[in-house]
């Protein structure tokens, strides 16, 4: 074979350098010339100092809807900043930050990366992007949430740069042990500096100030089965009986974008679909709940409704010059709701109607970055600065006027799932929402659970589920979960069953994968591996109470479900390192094989004996053991000193009102706490749920209630200690 080298110019490669954000620096002076606001406040204890930069030209310092309580501020002076925090507008839209990154600091956060869990070494952009290659080059990704965390133990310090646009976080890639932020904006920003604080104290902080996930209707904590797509309704029928014939536990199916009329939302391919409602209603009497996709795009077609209503409103994104921003996704050319107009939110929550009159139950907002199929580039990655407004994609509408849409592109998908569950609430106002999304910005807890779109079935993306869905966590986002099985690509027999094994223990627990790959519903690899995927299953389901008590916990303190083993042993430096195991909950050590034809990992058991949940061995920490996991065994181990709480297998979450609970106990003294409420509506916010705090002594199991604020249900208590197990009654103060 001959290669025809004349076509390449080698020389290119020597006249492009290689670029480090962190030297690059054009401008050393500061063109700021408005004015810096210092404001110092308290939450959960930790210490806030709020750094605002406000524009000449600005009246006001531009707010994110991130912020959802305010502390009492308090104007100050100029303090000393930690880590020789500094910044400066380095051009007329690019503000530089800077502070110290000690070697020994871990970084926390960011949202969702692709990354260990220390984030150090590399530049994050965060802007909002569809990127499906998950790889070690994918930056940016879907979600942009500038929180980290700077871990020092008890001594950590967090950032959280309230900015919806463009940034760029350099994590001491030139390893001088300095970080830079470059944030591309005209418009000001908000830096919340907070600690020092233990790492549980900022998270607890940050989530009062950005708001925390309230208590998930029940039935969202079950299993969820999805695929691009269940084409028909006979399909879905199937689906479901196949489920409850096999006695496999789920709670939800997902209807993919194939449901709709040519991917026009607010439709159903009556076609494919012709008894939707009926199919609704079957599926709701065998326990079944569907949620279906909602994209953003909304098909350029004048003979379709939501089309012209929107047009004629005035409710869609427009060029500077005024004419429609038009580009393709799923339906085609595609117009796409400006949901930074409060008209264009209510106008598509109304719209929602349209699914919650035929029994949806819950709603999955994707594409909302939002994707184009035409421009997948929407800022060139090297860019010093934003495009004037009108050279931007579009124009969008902020209460403070029309802004270019890169000013306030990471908040699109925000501003959606907020209509979203506004719609969902005003329809169904005594039942919790369930809104799913892609796309988000700090504060989206409040409004939707996460997934972290496009994964591939492949070992590695299962490796990096663990540290991503921690640095998920501790950024606010508890509710979330990745695709299970992979959603892209042929699995495997072996990689399904070690998905579920971890996979249960992810807050939002749904298996997805793409219409070309390898059918991956649980009963697809034969028997031995559907009798696998079913016990993993069942042990989800009996966590239920554990979990919910999970959510409770974190309304309460902002406490992710999943955490770091840093969360709980900030004095122990290994635990600190630890990426590939996570703490479900402060009882639960979760350390899943990633790795094919493997069956001993190392272990790091932090300090005290943990009790192997689906054998009798016990291991003492603080330790690395090598243990056995053999396929399809629960990989997690109770910390001795606990009480979990487990229900009874169910097929789905709509068993559970009745269902008997064995509280578990590990170890000759233990305590944990039990909560439930009705499931499903409000009442619990308003203090209707009853929470024990139980602890075992001497033999005995003594139950402190400490709330009792609904009616309890019928079910009996056991509680099984060693080989002993009988029946309790909990105390009530009825
Ligand atoms: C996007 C989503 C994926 C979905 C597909 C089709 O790729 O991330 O989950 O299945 O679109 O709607």
């Amino acid at each position: 074979m001959t290669v025809d080298t004349s076509a390449n110019d080698w020389t290119k490669a020597r006249r492009k350098p290689v670029k480090s954000s962190a030297t690059q620096d054009d401008s050393r002076t500061d063109k700021f010339s408005g004015r810096i606001v210092y404001e110092q406040g308290l939450l959960s204890n930790v210490s806030i100092l709020r750094i605002g930069a406000v524009m000449n030209d600005e009246t006001a310092v531009p707010r994110t809807p991130a912020v959802c309580l305010e502390p009492d501020w308090t104007p100050t002076q100029r303090p000393d900043l930690p880590l020789n925090l500094d910044w400066k507008q380095a051009a007329s839209a690019r503000f530089e930050f800077s502070f110290d990154l000690p070697a020994a600091v871990p970084c926390l956060g960011l949202g969702e990366r692709f990354s260990a869990l220390d984030l150090r070494g590399t530049v994050h952009t965060l802007l909002a992007t569809d990127n499906s290659d998950h790889n070690e080059a994918a930056d940016p990704l879907y979600k942009s949430i500038p929180f980290l965390i700077l871990y020092s133990g008890n001594q950590s310090i967090a950032l959280f740069l309230d900015s919806a646009a463009p940034q760029k976080w350099d994590l001491d890639s030139a390893l001088n042990e300095r970080a830079k932020i470059s944030l591309l904006t005209r418009r000001g920003w908000q830096l919340y500096v907070f600690g020092p604080a233990p790492v549980p104290d900022l998270v607890a902080a940050y989530t009062q100030l950005t708001g925390r996930c309230d208590q998930p209707p029940r039935w969202s904590l079950g299993h969820f089965q999805c695929r691009w797509s269940y084409p028909d309704d006979q399909t879905v029928r199937d689906l479901a009986v196949e489920f409850r014939s096999r006695q496999i536990p789920c709670d939800t199916i997902v209807l993919d974008i194939d449901y709709m009329d040519e991917y026009r939302v607010f439709t159903v391919s009556g076609e494919r679909f012709p008894r939707f409602n009926s199919m609704v209603s079957d599926l709701s009497a065998i326990n079944f709940r569907l949620v279906t996709i909602v994209d953003p795009g909304v098909k350029y077609d004048f003979d379709y409704a939501t089309f012209t209503e929107g047009s004629r409103l005035d409710l869609f994104c427009k060029k500077a010059d005024g004419t429609l921003f038009l580009d393709e996704v799923w339906p085609g050319v595609s117009a796409f709701p400006d949901f930074m107009k409060q008209e264009t939110r209510s106008w598509w929550s109304e719209k929602l109607r349209f699914y919650t009159d035929q029994g949806i139950s819950g709603i999955w907002n994707d594409m909302n970055e939002p994707a184009f199929f035409g421009k997948k580039v929407v800022l060139d990655p090297d860019a010093l600065e934003l495009p004037e407004p009108e050279r931007q994609l579009f124009m969008q509408e902020t209460e403070s006027g029309p802004v270019g849409h890169l000013e306030v592109r990471n908040l699109y998908g925000f501003e959606m799932c907020r209509a979203t569950r506004e719609g969902l609430l005003k329809q169904r106002p005594d039942e919790r929402p369930f809104v799913l999304t892609r796309s988000a910005y700090a504060g989206i807890q409040r409004h939707a659970a996460v997934w972290l779109g496009d994964n591939m079935s492949w070992w590695e993306h299962l490796r990096k589920a663990v540290p991503m869905l921690l640095n998920v966590g501790l950024s606010g986002m508890a509710f979330c979960g990745v695709d299970i099985g992979g959603f892209g690509g042929h699995g495997s027999a072996e990689l399904l069953v070690r998905w579920y094994e971890q996979g249960i223990f992810y807050p939002f627990f749904r298996n997805h994968s793409m219409m070309e790959s390898r059918a991956q519903e649980p009963w697809m690899f034969g028997e031995d591996v559907e009798s696998k995927i079913r016990h993993l299953i069942e042990t989800r389901y009996k966590l239920l109470p554990y979990i919910e008590t999970l959510f409770f916990e974190h309304r309460t303190t902002g406490a992710p479900l999943m955490r770091p083993l840093l969360w709980h042993y900030p004095d122990d430096t290994v635990a600190a390192r630890v990426s590939d195991q996570f703490l479900f909950g402060r009882d639960i050590l979760v350390a899943p094989v990633v790795e094919r034809a493997t069956v001993i990992r190392p272990v790091y058991f932090p300090e005290g004996r943990w009790h192997s949940i689906d054998s009798d061995q016990v291991f003492t920490g603080p330790s690395f053991h090598a243990v056995k996991l053999e396929l399809g065994k629960v990989p997690a181990f109770v910390r001795e000193g606990a009480i979990v709480p487990l229900a009874e297998v169910m097929q789905s979450t709509a068993e559970y009102r009745d269902n008997g609970i064995t509280f578990y106990i590990f170890g000759d003294t233990a305590d944990g706490a039990f909560y439930e409420d009705d499931g499903s509506s409000f009442a619990c916010l308003r203090g209707s749920y009853n929470l024990w705090q139980l602890t075992w002594q001497n033999g005995n199991l003594h139950s402190e209630c400490r709330k009792d604020g609904c009616e309890g249900s019928t079910r009996k208590y056991r509680i099984k200690h060693g080989l002993t197990e009988r029946s309790v009654e909990l105390n009530t103060t009825r």
